[in-house]
């Protein structure tokens, strides 16, 4: 595995390498690598991508200041696990690699409705830096495919939204969600669980599971209840358990099988914020 710093760098091997006929395959992350992300360098690994990732934990999207802070990092661990996955390059830039003018006149995207619900509304400001950063790494790394999680429904939807914009050719692969065997989404922010805050998380996955259970005969209304109760009860701080159109992600106050149909949820236990999603049909 290669590794790059500098944006000049990576460029020029990429641009030998799509002289020479490559498809760069291009998963960015934030680092403290687990499953979840190596299942993403699988995926393009299978689809014979020269596989790029990024390492860059992007100041602007925290709206949290101790997140960001105390945002897990492992970079020794997440080199072996690239190396094991196979990946061919690894790009780490520094802030001022990614941002040389600070980020006050970078173009600042706009998603409309997508800014307004759900990680939108609880996490003011946090798509405007994922836009942001994104926007940067497509720029410098400029692959042909773009593998992103599932984990992060609202995102896929931000950065589809973005492609568009940008108007690029660029394809977006959505993966699906690695789990742990209870179910818990995997996650960086796992690893600050206690022993006991871990051996309740798995609830969430348990919550999205019986609403898809319901979809056919249950009132969502009834099931969101239920949901909230046995959550509270067992410590979580419930942000929001929600219903949508899988597709615009409008709010759903009811099951609606004529439309494709997705449940979000997103709850803290202690300070730790967890989110996660399930396709319902
Ligand atoms: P990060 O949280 O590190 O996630 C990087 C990629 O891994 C994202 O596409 C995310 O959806 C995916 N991922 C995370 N957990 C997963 C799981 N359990 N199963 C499958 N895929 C999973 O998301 C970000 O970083 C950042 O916002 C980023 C896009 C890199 C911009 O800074």
């Amino acid at each position: 595995m290669i590794i790059f710093k500098k944006v000049v760098d990576i460029q020029q091997y990429i641009k030998n390498k799509v002289d020479e006929g490559a498809q760069i395959g291009f998963v960015p992350t934030m680092g403290a690598l687990h499953e979840g992300h190596i299942s993403l360098i699988c995926k393009a690994k299978q689809e014979a991508r020269v596989v790029v990732t990024s390492i860059f934990v992007n100041p602007t999207q925290f709206n949290d200041k101790e997140d960001f802070e105390k945002y897990p990092v492992s970079i020794e661990q997440d080199m072996a696990m690239l190396i094991d996955a196979d990946c061919d390059v690894l790009f780490i830039p520094s802030v001022s690699e990614m941002y040389p003018n600070g980020t006050d006149n970078m173009p600042a995207y706009d998603f409309g409705y997508l800014e307004t619900v759900l990680e939108g509304t609880q996490r003011p400001g946090h798509f405007k830096g994922v836009g942001q950063v994104v926007a940067r790494l497509l720029d410098i790394v400029n692959p042909h495919y773009l593998y992103m999680g599932q984990k992060d429904y609202q995102q896929c939807m931000v950065v589809g939204n973005l492609l568009k914009q940008l108007n690029s050719s660029i394809r977006m692969v959505i993966c699906p969600t690695e789990r742990d065997d209870d179910g818990l989404a995997m996650s960086s922010r796992n690893r600050r669980l206690t022993e006991p805050q871990r051996a309740i998380a798995g609830l969430l996955y348990q919550c999205l599971v019986s609403i898809q259970a319901k979809k056919d005969d249950g009132s969502f209304d009834i099931v969101k209840k239920e949901c909230e109760d046995l959550l509270k009860a067992k410590g979580f701080n419930t942000e929001y358990i929600s219903l949508a159109d899988a597709e615009t992600l409008e709010l759903l106050n009811e099951y609606n099988n004529n439309r494709k149909m997705v449940a979000l949820i997103a709850a803290k236990i202690g300070v730790i914020r967890l989110i996660d999603n399930l396709l319902l049909n």
